[in-house]
C-alpha cells in the first residue's frame, strides 16, 4: 500500500531561474513517463528573492528545449519557512543552497527533509552539486540539463522506495 496524499518534492537553487526550474521540468517528465503524476507533486524555489516572479532564464529554457523539454509556466519564488511543512523532500542544487536551508531549519525533522541532489548523481560525476550556469555559456546550461537528466532515475527510485511503490 502507498499513502494516499501525494509525496511533495521541492527543488531549490539560488535564483530559481536556472537550475531548480530545470530540475523540476525534467523530474516531472520522468514522473509522468512512469505514470506517477497523481502520487508525486513538485515545485521549485530559490534561497534568494531577487528574481521573484521572473520566468526561467531564456538560456536555461533554450537548453531544455534542445533536450526536448518544454517550459511549463513557472515563475520564480523564494523559499519560505512554511515550505518545511509543505514538502516531504527538499533538494538543494548545491552545497551553498543546502547550507542556507539548514541554517533556517528549526527542528531536526525540518533538517532531515533536506537532501542534496548530488546524492542522486551518477557515480561517474565528480560534481558536489549542480554547477551554477548563470555566468557560463550555452555548454554550461547543456551540462546542467544532462547532469539532471542522468540523476532523475535514482531520485525517482528513492521516492518510490519512500512511498512504498514497487515499479518492477
Ligand atoms: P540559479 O542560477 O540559482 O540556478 O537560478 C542563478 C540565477 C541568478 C543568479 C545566480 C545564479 N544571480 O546572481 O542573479
Amino acid at each position: 500500500m502507498h499513502t494516499t496524499s501525494p509525496f511533495r518534492v521541492l527543488f531549490v537553487c539560488l535564483g530559481n531561474i536556472c537550475r531548480s526550474p530545470a530540475a523540476e521540468i525534467i523530474f516531472q517528465s520522468c514522473v509522468s513517463e512512469a505514470g506517477l503524476s497523481h502520487l508525486i507533486q513538485t515545485d521549485s524555489c530559490g534561497t534568494a528573492s531577487y528574481h521573484t516572479n521572473s520566468k526561467p532564464d531564456p538560456r536555461m529554457l533554450a537548453a531544455l528545449n534542445r533536450a526536448g523539454f518544454t517550459y511549463t509556466g513557472h515563475r520564480a519564488r523564494s523559499f519560505s519557512q512554511a515550505d518545511f511543512s509543505r514538502f516531504d523532500l527538499i533538494l538543494p542544487q548545491d552545497t551553498n543552497n543546502a547550507a542556507d536551508l539548514l541554517n533556517i531549519a528549526r527542528t531536526s525533522s525540518e533538517k532531515a527533509k533536506v537532501r542534496g541532489i548530488w546524492h542522486y548523481f551518477p557515480t561517474s560525476e565528480v560534481e558536489e552539486g549542480v554547477p551554477d550556469p548563470y555566468y557560463g555559456d550555452s555548454s554550461s546550461f547543456d551540462y546542467v540539463v544532462s547532469l539532471l537528466q542522468r540523476s532523475m532515475p535514482a531520485l525517482l527510485a528513492d521516492i518510490c522506495h519512500r512511498i512504498n511503490i514497487d515499479r518492477k
